[in-house]
């Protein structure tokens, strides 16, 4: 608990009625303390009413990078420059898949002429269209994913063998219905192994997140939500990809405005119209299952979710080996580095190595000699850089335990026992 003076008088100040304004205040408070969870919680429950708050992009952005919640960071991020008119930043902590411009020609609906929109509002939409990652797999497969082995089952069952094998899954009268829902915390693969699943069966891979659906116009966000699963279709094999179901799809109840209702009811008329013949196959990803609306989690949309844990000891040595593969390297012991980072996640194992070579580089930089990445590199490194689940295994927690309703959680209740804390 905080004994910060200013925090308890914004408390207060919140206790009288919601603001957002201080809402967001009390999380700038919490982040100039360095408690960016309090920070990022507190940018989020402003965001659950008003998605669109600049404050509160912008302060879950800061605070959610540095938890190493980079994707969901890197979508405030854009989603706070695009609505905001500021640069967008560069996301480099994310993934670089080949990125097409748009989906919509100039002149359809969704693309440059549309809306009663003045010419900035109109930069705004091009941008959030723009934002959509539409990519070959790049080459990715499941040998490209370190450990994960429960996971890469599950997904094997649901889609692969089916597309592998139609005629015997034919014969039995079973096809692909509904999605995948994986979850878990940030930063352990949930986007890496949605990529792969698709390098696996050769189909491209698109990923969709709230900052290509959000319009500011009433009614175009559930247009653009069907115009995104129209695409898929024409571009079909496809794996499409829901990331962050959690703010697409976010319990109709905590919202308390209707165009976040529309989406939700838009997305499930989209998942119902979907038929496993058209090679559209849907994954979708979380950090909290718990705030998913039920109505999503039925039969035949997101019913089986899939719980993607940290990396055991032989993944991390994996993601380490992974990483430093082709950079210029002396006597790397991966097994030895995995014991050191119990409870890392494959974020944090990516920053590390970073880290390391960041240290090699600066001393070239300041005049050293140029030379390989050695462990004294990573022992350095690893003073800086701390694992980043704590907090989301904590909220976890509670949710297995108390919310555990028809075993929804069973897997990850059956992670956190093994786990020493
Ligand atoms: N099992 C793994 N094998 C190889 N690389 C991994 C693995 N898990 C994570 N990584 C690496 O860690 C980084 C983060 O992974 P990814 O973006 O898939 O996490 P995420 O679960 O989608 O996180 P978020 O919840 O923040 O979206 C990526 O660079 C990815 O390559
Ligand atoms: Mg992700």
């Amino acid at each position: 608990m905080s004994t910060d003076p200013v925090i308890a008088a914004l408390q207060t100040a919140l206790q009288a009625g919601e603001n957002l304004d201080l809402r967001v205040a009390l999380g700038e408070r919490y982040q100039a303390l360095g408690e960016h969870r309090e920070a990022v919680a507190s940018a989020e429950a402003a965001l659950a009413i008003d998605p669109a708050h600049l404050g509160a992009l912008k302060l879950a952005a800061g605070a959610g990078e540095v938890l190493g919640m980079t994707t969901k960071a890197a979508a405030w991020a854009r989603l706070y420059a695009a609505l905001s008119g500021a640069p967008a930043p560069a996301p480099a902590a994310l993934p670089t898949p080949s990125i097409v411009p748009s989906l919509a020609a100039p002149g359809e609906p969704g693309g440059a002429m549309r809306g009663p929109s003045a010419a900035d509002a109109d930069a705004n939409v091009l941008r959030l269209v723009s934002n959509e990652e539409v990519s070959r797999a790049d080459g990715v497969t499941f040998e490209d994913v370190g450990g994960l082995q429960e996971v890469k089952r599950r997904i094997e069952l649901a889609f692969l063998a089916p597309l592998r094998q139609p005629d015997l899954y034919r014969a039995y009268g079973r096809s692909i219905h509904g999605g995948l829902l994986l979850y878990g915390p940030p930063g352990c693969g949930k986007t890496h192994i949605a990529r792969a699943t698709a390098g696996e069966v050769g189909a491209r891979f698109t990923s969709i997140g709230l900052v290509d659906v959000l319009d500011m116009w009433i009614g175009e966000s559930e247009k653009r939500l069907h115009e995104l699963f129209e695409n898929a279709r024409r571009e079909a094999p496809v794996v499409l990809f829901l990331d962050e179901l959690d703010a697409l799809g976010q319990k109709r109840s905590q919202m308390r405005s209707s165009g976040g209702r529309n989406v939700v009811n838009q997305l499930l008329v989209e998942l119902d119209g979907l038929d496993s013949s058209e090679g559209v196959y849907v994954l979708a990803a979380t950090n909290s299952p718990w705030d998913i609306d039920p109505a999503l989690r039925r039969p035949g949309r997101f019913d089986r979710t899939v719980f993607v844990p940290p990396p055991d000891d032989a993944a991390r040595a994996s993601i380490i080996t992974r990483h430093m593969q082709g950079r210029p390297q002396e006597g790397l012991d991966a097994a030895g580095l995995a014991k050191k980072t119990a409870g890392f996640s494959g974020a944090d194992l990516v920053h590390l190595c970073d880290s390391a070579i960041e240290m090699v580089l600066e001393e070239a930089l300041a005049g050293g000699e140029l030379r390989p990445v050695r462990m004294v590199d990573f022992g350095r490194a690893l003073t800086e850089v701390r694992n980043s689940i704590g907090p989301w295994v904590d909220t976890a927690r509670s949710y297995a335990i108390y919310a555990n309703e028809g075993g929804a959680y069973d897997d990850l209740a059956a992670w956190l026992k093994t786990r020493k804390s």
